[in-house]
């Protein structure tokens, strides 16, 4: 197996919520870093050491410049996207256009080009409605472009799994936790911690029992950097990245996050009932990788608050919002 100091990674998608996470673990662990991006939200990866960055959109960066890009390179992870629902509303066509015809790009010259692995984080979305546990083999049901979209990428890029070119797909469970370079407030965990920093009270959607899968966002970096060493052949499978005891209905979840503050339960509600409830299971990426996360709720939210308290985040920055970072872009003119 290559060493860390000599394994090439290429990460689309770097200068996000997910991403800049981590390109920063992989640059405190010596990994060659490639990052392309549209840094959408700003230079979010300006001061990391061993980054080649590359200011660019996946869907037109130059042909020539994009196969320079990925020779060498060992792995490809594959992030860059409209990241949630209702991003991938604003333009459908655009979301398909990145999220699907994109990333079925990258995939494609990183096979030309002899990369050895291509990892694609999908959602746990997919699933949409379902009352039943699902597992990777129950059948998908997505309800929104966003979802649609990962399906289509799911489905294109493992059809080019070969020997020489592993593609393996992770279906991630909603993300919470800190990133300091690029804050997202606009996922459930975050947004319930940041409300109750502000205002003391928390708007649930109606009802709030729809189920989610949660994890945290170092424990997804974990998940895919694990994915990138192992020498074990991932090739044509998906993994729910996850764990089964962070499945929580979001009434609960908030309860439990009031808990982890230590602050009285207050809840205003808004909206009809979500039509999205899936709880997941991830026994595969347990047996298979020895995936076990180290963040839970609580640890998680604690974390947030604190970062809020000493400003070191902030709520109200139109930035940590994507939907209405993204309208704002696109009336200054900006197309996604
Ligand atoms: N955060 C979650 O809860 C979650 C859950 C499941 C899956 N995912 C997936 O993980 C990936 C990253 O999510 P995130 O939370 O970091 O989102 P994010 O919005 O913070 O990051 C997405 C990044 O992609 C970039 N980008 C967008 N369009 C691009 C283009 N055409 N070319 C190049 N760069 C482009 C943006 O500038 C941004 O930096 C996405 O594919 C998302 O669907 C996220």
């Amino acid at each position: 197996m290559l060493s860390k100091r000599n394994m090439k990674i290429l990460v689309t998608g770097a200068g996000g919520y997910i991403g800049t996470t981590l390109t920063e673990m992989l640059s405190r662990d010596s990994y060659e870093i490639t990052a392309i991006d549209r840094f959408l939200f700003g230079d979010t990866l300006d001061d990391i050491h061993n980054v080649n960055k590359i200011k660019a959109d996946i869907r037109n960066l130059d042909t020539i410049k994009f196969k320079d890009a990925l020779r060498n390179i060992d792995v490809v992870i594959d992030l860059a996207a409209l990241s949630n629902d209702p991003s991938g509303e604003l333009d459908p066509v655009k979301t398909f256009s990145i999220n699907h015809l994109g990333r079925f790009r990258v995939a494609s010259l990183a096979k030309r080009e002899g990369v050895r692995k291509y990892i694609l984080p999908s959602s746990c979305s997919i699933y949409g409605f379902n009352d039943e546990f699902v597992d990777e083999s129950s059948e998908p049901n997505p309800l929104t472009t966003y979802a649609k979209a990962n399906l289509m990428i799911e489905r294109d890029a493992l059809a080019l799994n070969s020997k020489d070119f592993e593609v393996t797909v992770f279906r991630l469970a909603t993300v919470y936790g800190l990133s300091r370079r690029r804050m997202r407030f606009d996922l459930v965990v975050n947004d319930i911690v940041g409300q109750i920093f502000t205002k003391g009270i928390t708007t649930l959607t109606t009802g709030g029992n729809q189920w989610r899968p949660f994890v945290h966002v170092r424990d997804v970096c974990k998940g895919l950097i694990t994915a990138a060493e192992t020498k074990k052949d991932l090739g044509g499978e998906i993994f729910n990245l996850g764990q089964d005891n962070q499945n929580y209905q979001i009434l609960d979840l908030a309860r439990k996050i009031f808990s982890a503050i230590g602050k009285e339960e207050k809840y205003e509600w808004k909206g009809s009932p979500d039509t999205r409830s899936y709880k997941v299971k991830f026994d595969k990426i347990k047996k298979s990788m020895g995936f076990v996360p180290g963040w839970n709720i609580e640890s998680g939210a604690k974390e947030i608050w604190d970062a809020l308290e000493n400003s070191q985040v902030s709520y109200t920055d139109l930035r940590n919002i994507t939907v209405k970072w993204y309208k704002h872009l696109m009336e200054e003119g900006i197309d996604l």
